[in-house]
C-alpha cells in the first residue's frame, strides 16, 4: 500500500478513522447521514475505488492487531503505541474528582508546568489510548485538536463521566451470540464469515471471533470504552497541569505556562 493512494483528505479521514476505530464504524454510516452523490465522508467514486481497495486490502488481512497495524502503517499515521517501561506514577493525594471541582480549578490554569502536565499524561493513562502531540495508542480519537473544540467544561466532562457523550467512531458494540454469550468490544473486521472484536482497549492484540452464523445481536454499547475514574491518583497541581497541557494543545510556550 503506497501513501500517495491515501493522499486526498477523504482517503486520509477513512484511513484515520480505520486506524482508530476498526473497519465497521467506517463503513457501515447509517445512509441518511450521507450527502446525496457521494459515499461515507464525502469522498467521490474515484476516492469510492480506493477506499474500497484499502477496504479490501484490510480485511484481507485478517488477523485484527495486524490490520490495524497495517493500515495505521499504511496511512503513515503512526507506529503502534507502546509503553516505554512502566508508566510514572502520580505523587497525588488522588481524590474522586467530579466535573464541578475540575471546572472549579479555572482560576488556577496560569503558571504551570508543562513538563509535569505531560507527565500526567502518560501517568493518567491516557497516552495508551489517545494520540496527543505525537505520540499515544489509537483506541481513542486524537486529542492534539481538543483544545480547539472543547473548553474546560467539556474536557472535564469527557474525562469524568465518558460514557455521558461518546463519539460515534468509537462506540464498542455488544455482541450477544445464539448460546448465551455477550462480548463487548470494537469490532475491527468482519471478514470472511466472522466478526474479530478487540476486547481489551489498552490491548488490541486481544480479540475475540465470532462467527456471524452464531450472532444473535449486535448493538452499539452505552458504556465507553474509556474507563472512568482515571484522575483519582492525581493531586490538585497534577490535574491543573495535565489539564494545561491538554488545554494548550501541547504547545510550552502558551501563555498557562508563563511564570
Ligand atoms: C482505555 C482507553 C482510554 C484511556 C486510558 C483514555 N481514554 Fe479517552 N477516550 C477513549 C475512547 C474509546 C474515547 C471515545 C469514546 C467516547 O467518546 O467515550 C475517548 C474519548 C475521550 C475524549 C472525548 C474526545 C472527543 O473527541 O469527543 C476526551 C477529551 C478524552 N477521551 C480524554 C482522555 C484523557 C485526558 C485521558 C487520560 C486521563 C483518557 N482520555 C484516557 C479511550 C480512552
Amino acid at each position: 500500500m503506497t501513501t500517495s493512494r491515501l493522499s486526498r483528505p477523504p482517503l486520509r479521514a477513512f484511513a484515520a478513522c480505520l486506524a482508530a476505530a476498526g473497519l465497521l464504524a467506517c463503513t457501515s454510516r447509517p445512509a441518511e447521514t450521507k450527502p446525496s452523490g457521494t459515499g461515507a465522508l464525502g469522498a467521490s467514486a474515484e476516492d469510492l475505488a480506493a477506499i474500497s481497495r484499502v477496504h479490501r486490502e484490510y480485511v484481507a488481512a485478517h488477523n485484527a492487531s495486524d490490520a490495524d497495524r497495517l493500515a495505521i502503517e499504511a496511512a503513515g499515521l503512526r507506529k503502534p503505541y507502546k509503553p516505554k517501561g512502566a508508566l510514572p506514577k502520580a505523587a497525588g493525594p488522588g481524590r474522586e474528582w467530579t466535573t464541578a471541582d475540575l471546572v472549579a480549578l479555572e482560576p488556577k490554569l496560569k503558571g504551570r508546568n508543562f513538563k509535569n502536565g505531560e507527565k500526567m499524561y502518560v501517568a493518567a493513562r491516557c497516552i495508551v489510548c489517545h494520540r496527543f502531540a505525537g505520540d499515544g495508542g489509537a483506541t481513542g480519537p486524537d486529542l492534539s485538536q481538543v483544545a480547539g473544540r472543547f473548553g474546560l467544561k467539556d474536557l472535564a466532562e469527557a474525562i469524568v463521566e465518558p460514557s455521558k457523550v461518546i463519539s460515534d467512531q468509537y462506540k464498542a458494540s455488544v455482541v450477544k451470540t445464539a448460546d448465551g454469550k455477550t462480548i463487548t468490544g470494537r469490532v475491527v473486521s468482519e471478514g470472511s464469515g466472522k466478526l474479530v472484536i478487540v476486547t481489551d482497549p489498552e490491548d488490541s492484540t486481544k480479540v475475540a471471533e465470532v462467527a456471524k452464523d452464531d450472532i444473535e445481536s449486535i448493538k452499539p454499547s452505552a458504556v465507553s470504552l474509556m474507563p472512568e475514574k482515571l484522575l483519582n491518583p492525581l493531586g490538585e497541581t497534577e490535574v491543573l497541569d495535565l489539564l494545561a497541557y491538554m488545554l494548550s494543545r501541547g504547545d510550552p510556550n502558551h501563555p498557562m505556562f508563563r511564570k
